[in-house]
């Protein structure tokens, strides 16, 4: 119960999933085409235990084969968080069994280890391959981290300003297509008539050796192809009118943010990858041998293609989860609870939600 998703799962071993409900609110928030916090909490109280049911029931597991309850403590929106909190200590005690408190952003790196029982074609376990690149793009992040274990989490950078898919759902929000933007946009820039060239929008780089990412300016940019130059006080003769914001137009301008947003992404990741081979990121990382992903917009469709060029061109394992797996879901937390619980990490009642991010 992170932001407007509630959300319970059973799972076996850190990645078999054996249910996995998720209960979203677009509906509740689409009227204002963002998340309200007050309206999401209230939402996550009435929904968190038939949730709860729901996922025990697809799994068909008795209360008393659960050895463990984990939950996403951090980072999120408080008043969510809270609920989610609340409800696992209450199942916690209830049980006697321990409880886990588990960072959302790092769980999203422990998506794309999920596997259903009897998959036939397994992800890599989860202890193979480190260190790894790990890169979490959401909706409140967008971080690039050296993994090191599913649980040995340091970050390289994040965004200075906007999240990736809050620039999304921003951009959506300027061009008139309707929430949830993010995914939206991106069906709309993947049509086939789309002219991603149609506006020729910065792809933000920072410093030389910045690992860190911006998106305001690309945000700006695309405010300022769709509706216009404003002119100041002082100018003698205005900034010439943009063409009309026909469908088409709409389009080729989402198509034209989504080159540079994902063109953003892509630079930086080829940055953290030379920093490694240069032996900048530290000895250990000489070898990184996969790129984790995870987040909401790791299932955007081009950027899922052109990651798969850049794994090809490097020689990198990508490691991507499944689309249902790339939102906020409690599979990711129970996964990523195992390898804690394995470490020691146990918390007690006193634990607290967190509205930030642990790094
Ligand atoms: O990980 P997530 O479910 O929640 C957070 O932890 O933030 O990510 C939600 C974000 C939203 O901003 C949404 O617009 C974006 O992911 N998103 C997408 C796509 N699907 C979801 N952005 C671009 N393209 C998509 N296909
Ligand atoms: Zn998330």
């Amino acid at each position: 119960t992170s932001c407007d998703e509630t959300a319970a799962a059973i799972t076996d071993d850190g990645s078999v999933v054996h249910s996995s409900v998720v209960a979203s609110q677009t509906d509740i928030h689409a009227r204002y085409a963002g998340v309200v916090p007050e309206l999401a909490s209230r939402a996550h109280v009435e929904r968190i235990t038939p949730v709860i049911r729901e996922a025990l029931a697809d799994a068909r597991t008795p209360w008393n084969k659960i050895d463990a309850v984990a939950v996403g403590h951090r980072p999120g929106l408080i008043g969510s968080l809270l609920v989610g909190v609340s409800a696992a200590k209450a199942l916690a005690w209830s049980l006697g069994v321990p409880l886990i408190g588990v960072d959302h952003v790092h769980a999203h790196l422990h998506a794309a280890s999920l596997t259903q029982p009897g998959d036939p074609s397994p992800p890599p376990s989860h202890t193979d391959h480190f260190p790894a690149l790990g890169l979490v793009i959401s909706g409140g992040h967008t971080s690039l981290y050296l993994v090191d274990s599913p649980t040995a989490i340091t970050r390289l950078g994040a965004t200075i300003d906007d999240a990736l898919g809050e620039a999304y759902d921003k951009a959506a929000a300027i061009l008139g297509i309707p929430f949830p933007g993010g995914p939206n946009l991106d069906r709309l820039a993947a049509s086939d008539d789309a002219d991603d060239r149609a506006a020729d929008l910065p792809v933000s780089r920072l410093g030389p050796d910045s690992l860190d990412f911006s998106f305001s300016g690309l945000k700006t940019s695309l405010l300022y192809a769709a509706r216009g130059i404003p002119s100041s006080p002082t100018q003698r003769l205005p900034h010439p009118a943009p063409p009309p914001l026909t469908p088409e137009r709409v389009r080729d301008l989402a198509a034209s943010f989504q080159r540079a947003a994902v063109r953003a992404v892509i630079f930086k990741i080829e940055r953290a990858l030379d920093a490694a081979d240069a032996g900048d990121l530290g000895h250990n990382a000489r070898r990184l041998a996969r790129l984790i992903v995870g987040g909401g917009v790791a299932s955007n469709s081009r950027l899922r293609r052109e990651l798969a060029d850049l794994a090809a061109r490097r020689t990198i394992a990508l490691h991507i989860p499944q689309p249902r797996y790339c939102i906020d879901n409690a599979a990711m937390i129970a996964g990523l609870a195992f390898h804690l619980h394995a470490d020691g990490v146990i918390a007690d009642l006193s634990l607290q939600a967190h509205p930030s991010a642990t790094c």
